[in-house]
């Protein structure tokens, strides 16, 4: 990020930030999803299945252990978090890396007042890694942007920010989409339904983002009115030529597509409590849908649930949402592993 100041690199549209983010040619922060192409998604996908195959035996799980020893990380997640903290804690783990966390403000001197940029320069102070989740959007990109001017550039990967990204999230959905298509055609044309709060669901606009990657998709937009797309993204879409279409009737998408991605209402953000007045049980993936859904579609929530997805659904073979779960924990050791530049390591072994 040498040569440009903070003002005009904001100005930069995401895939131009790109470059910023690598460092001699390897990814190093790892912030939105516009910075990622085909080759990459491809490379991910094909790394996080040599590290599963890897960690099924002790020789493996040995070798993984080995490859980052030394190696420390921060685990900076002030927003809060199942899945996404204790995957990339596991991660870590897996590779040989020491974890430290901060998961509460209350705990860290920012309570003293000091500021959050001051508080995640100390972290660089002391780590090799940092993972941050935060309620703002763009901070993730702020601190590896200041890194860089205090020349301490630590690699930054962005864990969730606001309501505006979820990366690593998108790469573990590419990743369960990839497996579940990989015997029939893989991600290229097919139809993908997001259903609920797409307006503020971070994850969401984290994997349409990537979705411009693959040939001849279709994407179906179902969501309440007040809660649609944002035209940020509708815009984005339309650029990239992707096709896409918007709906509130969840009933008549389903049986057209090949995969149902369910979000939560996101009410964290609604200060007004105006999604009070929304009935989101029309955006529930009632029990009578299994009957229209397409034998080889698939059913997926990035969790937590609240109700889209009733338990007696988890049976249903289609239903991959554990699935997801699990598939994260496979992708953030390939992307960290990326970021240490242990894949070609991992990729010979
Ligand atoms: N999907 C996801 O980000 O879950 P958590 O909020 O539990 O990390």
């Amino acid at each position: 990020m040498k040569g440009i100041d903070w003002k005009t690199f904001q100005r930069l549209r995401g895939s131009e930030k790109k470059e910023y983010f690598m460092q001699f040619g390897n990814i190093f922060h790892v912030i939105m999803s516009q910075q990622f192409d085909r080759k990459f998604l491809d490379e991910i996908c094909e790394l996080a299945t040599k590290i599963r195959g890897i960690s099924k035996g002790n020789k493996g799980v040995k070798f993984l252990q080995s490859l980052l020893q030394g190696k420390r990380a921060m685990l900076y997640f002030v927003q809060p978090s199942t899945r996404t903290f204790l995957s990339f804690m596991v991660a870590c783990q897996i590779l040989g890396i020491q974890c430290s966390e901060v998961r509460d403000t209350s705990t860290s001197s920012e309570l003293k007042g000091e500021s959050q940029e001051d508080t995640v320069r100390t972290f660089s102070s002391y780590v090799d890694l940092i993972v941050m989740r935060h309620p703002q959007a763009g901070f993730a990109e702020r601190i590896a942007f200041l890194l860089h001017q205090i020349g301490r550039p630590v690699p930054v990967i962005n864990a969730g920010s606001g309501k505006d990204q979820h990366p690593t999230q998108a790469l573990l959905d590419i990743y369960t989409l990839h497996r579940s298509f990989e015997n029939y055609g893989g991600i290229d044309g097919k139809k993908i339904a997001f259903v609920g709060d797409l307006l503020r669901g971070r994850t969401v606009r984290s994997l349409v983002y990537l979705l411009r990657n693959y040939d001849g998709v279709k994407l179906y937009f179902v969501a309440p009115k007040g809660l649609q797309m944002g035209e940020d993204l509708k815009k984005y879409m339309s650029e990239q030529k992707v096709v896409f279409e918007e709906g509130e009737d969840l009933g008549e998408v389903i049986p057209l597509v090949d995969a149902v991605y369910m979000t939560r209402i996101q009410d964290e953000y609604d200060e007004a409590g105006e999604s009070k007045r929304i009935d989101y049980s029309r955006y529930h993936f009632n029990k009578e849908y299994l009957d229209i859904l397409h034998p080889n579609a698939i059913i997926m929530h990035p969790l937590p649930r609240r109700g889209e997805i009733p338990v007696e659904i988890d049976e249903d073979r289609r239903a991959i949402y554990w699935r997801q779960v699990r598939n994260g924990m496979w992708v953030r050791v390939a992307l960290i592993a990326k970021i240490m530049q242990k894949d070609r390591d991992i990729t010979e072994y």
